[in-house]
């Protein structure tokens, strides 16, 4: 129901209101498809972020291997079409997923952990897909209803910067949404953008799991000490604003920027547990397991 927003209603509110009127609606078969086919997975969680570049892919596809690690039954979901990069960050590139009666079956990365991404599916990943909002929709759609994920306990979307076509399909087709994760980095104009992702979520009721502030840190492997090579206090700003929790701070490390450059990421994760990164990205897990089990505001 509305709430009645005529006095002093604050942003979250109104947005919550514009909503109701504003946004397209999916047409219903497609999101009954969609619904019967994720039936079986507890937990749907998207990451966005208003910007480009603040390690969306990374920290989606870090959260997937650490909840896999875990022992919960894990997918991961790549849906940014014209810029997909978690077939190369976890090193399935060249993969090709089969199908079998009609449903495509998502790439087995480790033990209770699958992976899709449309790029998989392209005869050249050099060429760029070049499409418009509904045939991009319409593969969104088809990906949400015609994936084989069987029983999970997650599902990771990784999605493109900003709030255009695949975030609102996530939002409007996935049937009852955990929640949305927001990724930045410390410096002032990405929460400055990134305040645009969390109005998004507002606007279309979808709960907001919490902050991630991405590239936090360095820390000298010399002498200890912690530098904020990106500034500082932007992410507290944001999180202060919407009254929402920073669930993680990832450091930079050349060690990660060389595993996601080379496709090295899952084992970074999986298999070295003394690292700095994958103790920051194990707590971040644990702190997204604690959080989807308790009541999210919208
Ligand atoms: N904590 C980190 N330490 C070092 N390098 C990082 C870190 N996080 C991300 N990177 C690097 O930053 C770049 C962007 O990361 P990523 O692709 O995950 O961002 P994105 O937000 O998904 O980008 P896009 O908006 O293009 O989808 C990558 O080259 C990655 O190697
Ligand atoms: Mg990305």
């Amino acid at each position: 129901m509305l709430k009645d927003l005529t006095s002093n209603g604050n942003s979250r509110d109104r947005n919550i209101r514009i909503r109701k009127f504003q946004t397209p609606q999916i047409p219903p078969p497609y999101a009954k498809q969609v619904e019967e086919n994720l039936k079986d997975v507890k937990y749907k969680i998207a990451v966005i972020s208003g910007k480009g570049g603040v390690g969306k892919s990374f920290v989606s596809a870090a959260l997937a291997l650490a909840l896999a690690k875990l022992g919960y039954l894990v997918g991961l979901l790549d849906l940014d079409v014209h810029g997909p990069s978690i077939p190369k960050i976890t090193g399935i590139r060249g993969m090709r997923p089969y199908a079998v009666e009609g449903k495509i079956e998502p790439i087995p990365l480790a033990e209770n952990l699958k992976v899709l991404s449309l790029e998989l599916m392209l005869d050249d990943v050099n060429k760029p897909i070049v499409w418009r909002g509904p045939l991009k929709s319409k593969a969104i759609i088809e990906l949400l209803y015609l994936t084989n994920w069987g029983k999970l306990d997650y599902l990771i979307f990784d999605l493109p910067p900003g709030t255009g076509d695949e975030p609102l399909s996530v939002a409007q087709l996935v049937p009852e949404p955990r929640g949305a994760i927001i990724v930045t980095t410390p410096s002032s104009l990405a929460g400055t953008v990134v305040r645009k992702a969390v109005e998004f979520c507002f606007q279309l009721d979808l709960p907001i799991i919490g902050i991630v502030e991405n590239m936090s840190y360095f820390k000298c492997p010399v002498c200890g000490t912690i530098h904020k090579i990106f500034g500082e206090g932007a992410a507290e700003e944001v999180a202060k604003v919407y009254n929402l929790d920073i669930i993680a701070r990832i450091p930079v490390h050349p060690d990660l920027s060389r595993a996601l450059d080379e496709g090295t990421l899952p084992s970074l994760i999986l298999g070295n547990q003394e690292h700095e990164v994958t103790r920051s990205i194990i707590e971040f897990a644990k702190k997204v397991v604690e959080k989807t089990k308790e009541p999210l505001e919208k």
